[in-house]
């Protein structure tokens, strides 16, 4: 099938841009070689500088947010327009974060989806149950729906395009990593549902990532699982050494 593996750092609000900076150029040379495709999510402000000092390397820079409309009356909001003019790889929509905090919906993931495309970002769509929702029994159903709304209305070319992350709500920042059967098992599940409303060759083509306390010692048996295509990594991706093993987790 050969999809090629993602190593995406979510930074969170960590780092200046100078402390951004040197972060990037100590991992230049490190991840030069990688099999899997490296990805830095890095905050707004981070994303001119971390971009110049990304030249010339294998290493992409990701948004961690975005508005769906390109300009406006929406203060404090960063449109897609202004992520293309900076040549921004990808986008993460919709993290837990900011469904818990900024009362995004499945909804304004969609519009944002959208709107990524529109601006040829690709966005990494982020999907999950909380801990009460899997005792519930309801995570497939759950983690079904998500991915069913998120990519409403978008043509099979944008779906191959999309990567999705599963994370469990329960694993993020908790040190309480899904085991790779758990992880697996959703992932499956998402590649089934995008089979159903796409067929098996975006099915087959589309990226779906594990998002939930990956470190270097637990990377190469989640993503060596069948369905799961790389990581979202929070807090492990802050430091050069720890992303570096993740990034390079089959050496
Ligand atoms: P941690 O890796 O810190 O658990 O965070 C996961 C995450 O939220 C990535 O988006």
């Amino acid at each position: 099938m050969g999809r090629v593996k993602i190593a995406a750092g979510n930074w969170k609000m960590n780092k200046t841009a100078k402390e951004a900076v040197e972060f990037v150029q100590a991992l230049k040379d490190k991840v030069a070689g990688a099999d899997a495709e490296v990805v830095t999510g890095v905050p707004f402000v981070c994303i001119p500088s971390v971009k110049k000092a990304v030249e010339g390397s294998n290493i992409k820079v990701a948004a961690q947010n975005m508005h769906w409309e390109e300009n406006g009356a929406f203060t404090g909001e960063v449109s897609g327009a202004m992520l293309a003019d900076l040549e921004v790889n990808y986008v993460i929509i919709g993290h837990s974060e900011r469904r818990q905090y900024f009362a995004e919906t499945d909804e304004t993931v969609n519009k944002k989806v959208h709107a990524a495309f529109k601006y040829g970002l690709k966005p990494i769509i982020c999907v999950g149950e909380s801990l009460t929702q899997r005792e519930q029994g309801v995570t497939a159903e759950l983690v079904r729906y998500q991915v069913k709304i998120a990519l409403l209305g978008l043509s099979a070319e944008q779906v191959k395009e999309a990567v999705i992350a599963y994370e469990p709500i329960w694993a993020i920042g908790t040190g309480k990593t899904a085991t790779s059967e758990q992880a697996q098992e959703v992932c499956a599940v998402i590649r089934k549902v995008i089979e159903e409303l796409y067929g098996k060759d975006v099915a087959d083509a589309i990226r779906i990532l594990y998002g939930g306390s990956v470190k270097a010692s637990n990377a190469a048996e989640l993503f060596n699982m069948s369905d799961i295509d790389g990581g979202l990594v929070g807090g492990a991706s802050l430091q050069v050494d720890e992303f570096d093993k993740i990034v390079n987790y089959n050496k």
